[in-house]
């Protein structure tokens, strides 16, 4: 309990209190919900002031994939956040209001509600912050909050939505980020084919696979280092050698600690293979590129990883570790009906 208040603190920015959740059963966190989080997978903290609720989430889910939040109705969330490439963007960086480029690649949301600090710096505290974020930015939603609240309330469609979200047909901005917040919570992605065959169907991955999965798993790899556990990731920030000796880039510009020079959260793994190009930058096209990436163990810096190193993988060993990373594909979440668009 004393580690869930000391998370909530330093998560939280000061706006919102956490309570722990357990997602398997209605309790404070989220009375009203009745969907449920994948077996084997935690409890995930949700904010004490945003309880989760069928009725926000079904809100949050027709405000993502809703265009005129843009100032030029051209870009929802789900413009870069894509349902089939499990809510990534397929180009290098990703383009808002009138193109303007977002100079990042737009990430997997792939279980996002159990990422603790968002954004590849970890400069967002919270999914509720990183919505007013995006509405905000001149490069994605360029609205103002009066602007979207009034443009908001003129469609009639979203009054009987508000009101059961929140009891009355008000729209403030603080309600679209806890329904959009709120449907960001059920993108849970935990049936995979690797999590059949954890749980004991043999037939779900293939040799090649399982060879990969020992790589990965094992000291050759040693990628779980790094991606571990439920989410392929530790949700720490490391620097993999992306560039050598270039500096004022990642963590360090929300630390300002030069250890965290040149360093990037570790994303989750899950749905990968859908998610190219990779890396905060889109700068590498395939796994394979990925890979040889790690395999070459990275360009020097000061502040690289010790885990990064030359691996002396075989090309055999580089092919099998792309058949493990690809059996981390869900389609049952990138297909799931509750989670497309709704209009
Ligand atoms: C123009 C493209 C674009 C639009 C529109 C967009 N995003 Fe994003 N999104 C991005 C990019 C690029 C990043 C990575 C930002 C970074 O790491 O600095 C991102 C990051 C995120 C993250 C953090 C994920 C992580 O793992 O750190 C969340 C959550 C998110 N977006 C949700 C949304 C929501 C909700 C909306 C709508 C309100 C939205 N996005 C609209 C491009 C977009
Ligand atoms: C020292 C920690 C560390 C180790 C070890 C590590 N990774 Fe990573 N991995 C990261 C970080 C950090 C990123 C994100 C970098 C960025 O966004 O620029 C990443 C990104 C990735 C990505 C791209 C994901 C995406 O959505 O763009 C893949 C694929 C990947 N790693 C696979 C592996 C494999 C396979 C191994 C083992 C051979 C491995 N990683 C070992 C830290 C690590």
């Amino acid at each position: 309990m004393k580690k869930v208040s000391l998370l909530c603190l330093l998560f939280a920015f000061g706006t919102f209190a956490c309570s722990k959740v357990d997602g398997t059963m209605p309790d404070d966190g989220h009375q009203g919900f009745t969907g449920s989080i994948p077996a084997n997978f935690p409890p995930m903290l949700i904010p004490a002031e945003n309880p989760l609720t069928d009725a926000k989430v079904r809100l949050g889910r027709f405000l993502f994939f809703d265009k005129r939040l843009s100032r030029d109705s051209s870009t929802s969330c789900g413009s870069c956040h894509k349902p089939e490439r499990a809510f990534a963007d397929t180009g290098k960086v990703s383009f808002g209001f009138q193109g303007l480029s977002t100079e990042k690649n737009a990430p997997t949301l792939t279980n996002v509600g159990y990422v603790p600090l968002l954004f590849a710096e970890g400069g967002i505290p919270s999914l509720e912050q990183q919505v007013i974020a995006t509405v905000l930015a001149h490069n994605e939603f360029n609205m103002t909050q009066s602007e979207l609240e009034a443009r908001l309330s003129l469609f009639p469609e979203y009054r009987p939505l508000f009101r059961d979200a929140f009891g009355s047909e008000q729209v403030t901005l603080q309600r679209v980020m806890f329904a959009i917040a709120s449907f960001e919570r059920t993108l849970l992605s935990g049936n995979s084919a690797f999590d059949r065959w954890n749980r004991g169907d043999n037939s779900a991955l293939s040799l090649a696979a399982q060879r990969g999965e020992a790589l990965f798993f094992g000291e050759t790899g040693d990628c779980w280092h790094c991606h571990n556990g439920f989410n392929f990731t530790t949700n720490a920030f490391h620097n993999i050698g992306l560039d050598s000796n270039t500096f004022k880039k990642g963590r360090v510009l929300v630390t300002a600690n030069p250890n965290d020079e040149g360093s990037f959260r570790v994303p989750t793994l899950r749905n990968v293979a859908l998610t190219a190009p990779y890396m905060h930058d889109g700068r590498f096209q395939t796994l394979e590129e990925v890979i040889r990436h790690y395999n070459s163990g990275g360009k020097p810096h000061p502040q690289r990883d010790p885990l990064m190193r030359p691996l002396g993988l075989s090309e055999q060993d580089i092919s099998d570790l792309v058949e493990f990373l690809k059996s981390l594909t869900d389609t049952s979440f990138t297909q799931n009906p509750s989670l497309q668009n709704p209009w």
